[in-house]
């Protein structure tokens, strides 16, 4: 784990941890700030947490939530939202919609699936995308950052659940289908930097493989095109909808316990969070800056500013959802961040990034998204707000590795991670 330039990281490990210092009066604001560089806290931080609620009057709370949580969404308390967000209610994944250009098939999803575990694909035969999107973590990789991702500096890999939802993938959301974000990790030279022709190749040499594709793709052999929509239309099948969450919207009281219901609320509400996180998958699909630029340093990634060059978009990225986001630790773009450390940076109205003497005046400085305001939370209300996020969590499944098809001349070797950092 590498340390920030610029200043001395407070906490003894990994500089993620500087910024979970747990609250010790105001402390932590300044620590987690300083963490993410050459920041300080917004003056507008200093607000106060709210009090304490007493246990009976936090018990008084929970029974009128639970009754009121217990109507149709569309009776639900109003969020507390912006003037001008379009915001949608949280609540149950629908059903996926295969494009008419991919439909699904379950043939072809099962092709998918074997390709996805298939590190013999990869140029150097070793990774394969499950390499870096494991089920048992949540399809993400459990890691800070990724291997250098091709144009992009180096990123934390996201999970690839619900992505059937996404109108656009990556953190800059530069793929604008599933279809596209495939055949860039295929052959990315940081990713599995396969060669078109050497993949086509391989999988003709296998009478397996040739069958699971006259199979799926109507008798045709196998192609680069088949591969990318097989792939695809298998990740279009990996979606959210088994949390206590679920079941609660499905009628079942019981299943989110107190804390989580007042996190609902907190979410819903005081904490502003369905400014940007809402929608069945939690989020809006769209990119916003929160001060995690870091801006004119070496650890510079502007975003989406690389994909529009639009100035608004410098420091911009697409709001994450945030099903099973528990498993999907370390957090953000950066993978710099546990949760509790999240939670304390958007209390104290996340980070506002100092300008240095020879940037007063620069136009280009990123500008942090006008939604975030400090909160006034105590630490009830953030411990509540992350057990809500608790209640996303899907049950952890344990996926072992399909048994794959023989190809000529390619023995199976060890799918591994990248090296690791
Ligand atoms: C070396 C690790 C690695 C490998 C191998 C890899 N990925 Fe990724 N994946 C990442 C990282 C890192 C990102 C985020 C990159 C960014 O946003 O710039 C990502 C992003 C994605 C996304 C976008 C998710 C979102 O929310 O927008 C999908 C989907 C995905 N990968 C699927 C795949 C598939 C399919 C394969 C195999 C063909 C694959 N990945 C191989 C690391 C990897
Ligand atoms: C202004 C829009 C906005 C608001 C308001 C907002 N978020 Fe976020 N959230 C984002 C964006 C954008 C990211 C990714 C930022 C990045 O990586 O630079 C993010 C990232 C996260 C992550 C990390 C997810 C991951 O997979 O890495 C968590 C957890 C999170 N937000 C929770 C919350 C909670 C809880 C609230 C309310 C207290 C909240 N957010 C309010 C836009 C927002």
């Amino acid at each position: 784990m590498h340390h920030l330039p610029g200043f001395a990281c407070p906490c003894s490990a990994a500089m993620r941890c500087g910024i979970l210092a747990v609250a010790r009066g105001a402390a932590w604001i300044a620590v987690g700030l300083a963490a993410v560089g050459a920041a300080e806290p917004d003056p507008r931080a200093k607000r106060p947490p709210r009090p304490e609620r007493s246990a009976a009057a936090r018990a008084e709370a929970v029974r009128q939530l639970r009754e009121a949580y217990r109507r149709p969404p569309a009776q639900w308390p109003a969020p507390h939202v912006d003037p001008g967000v379009e915001w949608r209610e949280i609540g149950l994944v629908p059903e996926v919609v295969h494009p008419e250009s991919n439909p699904y098939t379950a043939a072809k999803a099962e092709l998918g699936r074997l390709l996805f575990f298939d590190a013999r694909l990869s140029a150097a035969g070793k990774m394969a995308c499950v390499s870096c999107h494991e089920p048992n973590l949540g399809w993400a990789d459990g890691r800070a950052v990724s291997q250098p991702h091709g144009r992009s500096p180096q990123r934390n890999t996201p999970t690839i659940r619900n992505t059937a939802f996404r109108t656009h993938l990556f953190w800059d959301g530069r793929a604008g289908s599933l279809e596209q974000q495939v055949e860039e990790a295929l052959t990315d030279p940081a990713e599995m930097a396969a060669d078109r022709d050497a993949v086509v190749g391989l999988l003709a040499r296998s009478p397996g493989y040739r069958q699971l594709f006259a199979d799926a793709f109507a008798g045709r052999s196998p192609s680069f095109a088949a591969v990318v929509e097989a792939v695809a239309c298998f990740e279009r099948t990996i979606v959210s909808g088994r949390s206590r969450f679920d079941r609660f919207l499905r009628g079942d009281a019981a299943a989110v316990a107190d804390a989580e219901i007042l996190g609902l609320d907190l979410f819903r509400r005081d904490a502003r969070c369905m400014n940007c996180h809402h929608g069945p998958t939690f989020s809006d699909g769209r990119f916003h800056d929160l001060g995690l630029s870091f801006y004119g340093r070496r650890t510079e990634d502007l975003g989406r500013h690389a994909v529009t060059g639009a100035e608004a978009d410098r420091g911009r990225f697409r709001t994450p959802g945030l099903r099973d986001v528990t498993h999907t630790t370390p957090l953000m773009h950066n993978g710099m961040f546990e949760l509790s450390g999240v939670l304390n940076m958007y209390n104290a109205g996340m980070v506002t990034l100092k300008r240095q003497p020879y940037q007063r005046d620069d136009p280009a400085f990123p500008v942090k998204s006008p939604h975030l305001k400090p909160l006034g939370l105590n630490r009830q209300d953030l411990a509540d707000l992350a057990a809500f996020l608790g209640a996303l969590e899907e049950p952890r499944q344990r996926v072992l590795p399909p048994p794959l098809p023989a190809i000529e001349g390619e023995p199976v070797t060890a799918t591994r991670q990248p090296p690791g950092r």
